[in-house]
């Protein structure tokens, strides 16, 4: 029998661990026959985070991490077989994002820490890893690369846009499907990462579950004014940022004018910064969108959603991607399974209308087993 099974294995900023899944895209539409979520222990999480930022001995610290994530990823692969009852006979590929430590478009570079020679030699699977680094070299921002997917899988009758709130929050304009226009895809700013942050700090948890401690706090508005002017948030796409951008010493620096705050109001202005950034950047940058849909981890936040749909006003209405038939925790990983069915076809996995790339490209690299 053909193997028609793809794997992904996605982590994005947030740090939180790694969504894997298993899809079929030798039908019509994708099928997803499998997935699984694995948290970070909490060793390799910290030496992830650390890698985030320069520091000393980072070549070092790196070449080490990299092969306790390798042994990770094959971890992850092992559990998605196992609780999805896959045969190893029946996967064409497994594309594999890694993890990214540094991502510098404007000087050429990206950096996803990942160790496919070993993902290969211990899965006995093909790898296809680092999707980045063409549509850099391309002259691309390298990111976003799950519009293409999302063009596959959310394109409808009406104007749409598909906002992951991942560590950093991306949005993909999609036309509609018999309109005009072209698709649009750029970070709009901090997602879950500074939520995250201010959170352990202050009540040591990973992160605010639907938003609860938040939603007691009062959003400051002179706080929110201020970090809004940040000027990525005025920058036109194509556009690209990480946690080299938004941390929590940037939040920090922005609070240092503020006194002493309560910590709640900062979580409650902070929500409020997510829901502005993604609805500003909706209305000024895809202001044809009818429907937004939500995704990513972010859209399991209630308060999130509520303030995201506030915001969005009337006029734009607001679900999670549950409504079109996908788990808004699968899209990420399923994109990436796509991306490695692309590179098995030779099929073009950017979008140079929202990278910016020269051209087309086939993005990715194969290890074999
Ligand atoms: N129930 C929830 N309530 C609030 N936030 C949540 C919930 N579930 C997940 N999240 C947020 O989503 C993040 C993970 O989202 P994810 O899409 O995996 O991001 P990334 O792609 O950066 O890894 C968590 O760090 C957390 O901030
Ligand atoms: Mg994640």
């Amino acid at each position: 029998m053909a193997k028609t099974l793809t794997l992904g294995l996605m982590s994005g900023t947030s740090l939180d661990g790694v969504d894997a899944v298993a899809v079929d895209f030798s039908g019509v539409g994708p099928r997803l026959t499998g997935h699984h979520h694995i948290e970070f222990p909490k060793e390799l999480k910290e030496s992830l985070l650390a890698l985030c930022q320069p520091g000393d001995n980072e070549i070092d610290r790196m070449g080490k991490t990299s092969v306790e994530l390798g042994k990770f990823y094959v971890h992850c692969i092992n559990e998605l077989l196992d609780v999805a009852d896959i045969g190893r006979k029946d996967v064409a590929a497994v594309g594999i994002h890694g993890q990214t430590i540094r991502h510098r478009p404007e000087e050429g570079w990206t950096l996803q820490l990942n160790n496919p020679a070993l993902v290969a030699e211990l899965s006995g699977l093909d790898v296809i890893s680092d999707f980045r680094a063409r549509d850099i070299a391309a002259g691309g921002e390298g990111a976003p690369l799950v519009p293409a997917f999302h063009r596959q899988v959310f394109m409808g009758e009406v104007a749409r846009s598909v906002v992951n709130i991942g560590g950093i929050a991306n949005v993909t304009f999609l036309p509609p499907r018999r309109g005009y226009g072209k698709i649009i895809g750029f970070d709009c700013g901090p997602g879950n990462i500074l939520l995250d942050a201010w959170c352990r700090k202050h009540i040591a948890r990973p992160y605010d579950t639907n938003g609860a401690w938040g939603a007691t706090g009062h959003v400051n508005e002179e706080l929110l004014e201020k970090l809004l002017s940040d000027p990525y948030f005025d920058r036109e796409p194509p556009k690209s940022t990480g946690r080299e951008h938004f941390n929590l010493e940037w939040l920090e620096k922005q609070l240092a004018d503020f006194g002493t705050l309560e910590p709640a109001d900062v979580q409650a202005t902070l929500v409020m910064l997510t829901a502005r950034t993604i609805t500003d950047a909706v209305k000024r940058f895809a202001g044809r969108t009818e429907e937004i849909y939500l995704c990513g981890g972010g859209a399991l936040n209630g308060a999130l959603a509520q303030r995201i749909r506030e915001c969005a006003g009337e006029n734009i209405y607001v679900r999670s991607t549950t409504a079109l038939g996908v788990d808004p925790m699968h899209v990420e990983a399923m994109a990436f399974a796509w991306l490695a069915w692309a590179f098995l076809q030779k099929k073009p996995g950017n979008l140079p209308e929202v990278t910016n790339a020269t051209g087309a490209r086939v993005l990715g690299a194969l290890y074999p087993h």
